[in-house]
């Protein structure tokens, strides 16, 4: 199909978290005119005079730029919104569900809210993650003959939302109907991205396969690193030699301390209980989660060997608390998991990250610079890979510590300048002082 770049259009999105407000912030870039609803009124009166609650890189001059202009609103609730609208995106929170399922209640509810509000012809946009079939069960609530529901997920990393947006490397629109397609797809025109048509439930499928595969990289990528220790390999070497193979592809091949964020943990258990549903055995997927969970403990496992076998009454300063840098974000943080355990073996937690500081966690004191938390500590982690933890000064830890001591789960230091100024130094993948038979 022929995809023409649309005159700007009305678009309305449902929820300003992290997607939906790159979202409409991103939108209104591009030359539309966007309302963009929150149910949060202290965000949206926040929102209102640019004021942005989450740290994304790049999103607070847009915000700020497309406010002044008139291309951005913000309002609060998702009936306010709409009633103009050509386009609403959904852009609701789908977290997991004691099942494991997609709990895809605000997104029901967001449905039924506006159902009878959109002027006819309304395209409706499942923006966030949703199960296959959810298209369906939207078009169910809304309940319209007028009204197309459109499945076009997002593929916006944190810390690099807005650049996602801006030069995605495509765009997919799942649609039962061409004219439906072309209007979503239209919206995206001006970005010259190849756009991926298909029905609603390839798309719901694309992005939950898109994430489950990435999350299953990782698990590959780290059990590797695990295998390199006890083998006497360099982690780091193996992964170049891999991705320079362009069938692997060189990205995300780093070893860390396991996966998180606010999408993987939920959309590969979202996926298992998905196949587990349809019959389907996707074992696999299984095993790309419990391995992501014995990373945990793997990382936990080498902090207490270098410790000499005991955590108990260690104190430990955590570098990192986001679940990657470049965001605030620290849901399913794996560095948060890394700490609970530490916490439960019996060490006393010190954490640092740049910006992640709302963090709440029972046992886990938080210091305001990186050099209170290394006061006195036994041990240095690195959790999250901030560039900026690479230019520490170093001999200045090493006088604050009650030893030298580093363990590097995001293989992010210079190790051997750290050898240099009397650290002990272990990082993944490589092996520190055992003896290789
Ligand atoms: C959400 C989904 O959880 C994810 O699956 C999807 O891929 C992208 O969208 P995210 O943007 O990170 O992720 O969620 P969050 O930052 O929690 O933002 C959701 C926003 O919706 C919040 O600001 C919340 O206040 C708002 N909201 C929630 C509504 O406006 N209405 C509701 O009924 C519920
Ligand atoms: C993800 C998807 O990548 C994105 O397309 C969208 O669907 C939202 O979810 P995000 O959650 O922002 O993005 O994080 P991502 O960059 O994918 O990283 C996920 C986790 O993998 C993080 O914990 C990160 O630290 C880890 N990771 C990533 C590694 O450990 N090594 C790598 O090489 C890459």
């Amino acid at each position: 199909m022929q995809i023409e770049v649309l005159e700007p259009r009305s678009v309305a999105v449902v929820g300003a978290g992290y997607v939906g407000l790159t979202t409409g912030a991103c939108m209104a870039e591009i030359g539309h005119s966007v309302i963009c609803a929150d149910t949060i009124r202290e965000k949206v009166e926040r929102l209102q005079v640019g004021d942005i609650p989450i740290h994304e890189p790049g999103l607070s001059d847009i915000v700020t730029k497309n406010l002044a202009s008139g291309h951005l609103s913000f309002v609060v609730g998702a009936a306010a919104a709409v009633a103009d609208a050509d386009v609403v995106f959904l852009c609701v929170p789908t977290p997991q569900g004691d099942d494991g399922r997609a709990d895809l209640q605000y997104v029901y509810a967001a449905a039924k809210e506006i159902s009878q509000l959109m002027k006819p012809g309304t395209v409706v946009v499942n923006k966030s993650t949703v199960p296959v079939g959810t298209a369906d069960a939207v078009a169910a609530i809304i309940d319209r003959d007028d009204i197309e529901i459109v499945s076009n997920p997002e593929f916006l990393r944190e810390g690099t939302a807005v650049s996602d947006f801006l030069n995605p490397e495509r765009v997919v629109v799942g649609a039962q109907e061409t004219q439906a397609a072309a209007r979503v797809a239209g919206l995206y025109g001006t970005l010259g991205a190849p756009i991926h048509l298909t029905d609603t439930r390839s798309a719901e499928m694309s992005k939950y396969a898109a994430n489950a595969f990435l999350a299953t990289k990782l698990s590959f990528v780290n059990e590797v690193a695990t295998l390199c220790e006890s083998v006497g390999a360099d982690v780091s070497d193996v992964m170049k030699v891999m991705g320079s193979d362009s069938r692997i592809g060189a990205q995300f091949l780093s070893p860390g301390p396991g996966w998180g964020g606010s999408c993987f943990p939920k959309d590969t258990r979202a996926l298992l209980a998905l196949a587990n549903d349809n019959e389907c055995d996707f074992e696999m997927l299984r095993s790309t989660i419990d391995s992501n969970e014995s990373q945990f403990d793997r990382v936990v496992g080498r902090i207490t060997g270098l410790l000499g076998g005991s955590l108990v009454g260690k104190k430990i300063a955590v570098l990192g608390l986001a679940f990657k840098a470049g965001t605030d974000d620290t849901r399913d943080s794996p560095a948060i998991a890394v700490i609970r355990r530490l916490i439960a073996d019996g060490a006393t937690v010190v954490g640092y990250d740049p910006v992640a500081q709302d963090v709440v966690l029972e046992g886990l004191s938080k210091a305001v610079e990186p050099y209170s938390a290394a006061d006195g500590a036994d041990i240095l982690v690195i959790l999250t890979e901030w560039a900026e933890f690479g230019k520490l000064d170093f001999g200045k830890i090493s006088e604050l510590m009650n030893q030298a001591l580093i363990f590097d789960a995001r293989n992010l230091l210079a190790g051997e300048d750290l050898k240099e100024l009397g650290f002990e130094y272990a990082s993944l993948g490589v092996t520190e002082n055992v003896a290789v038979s």
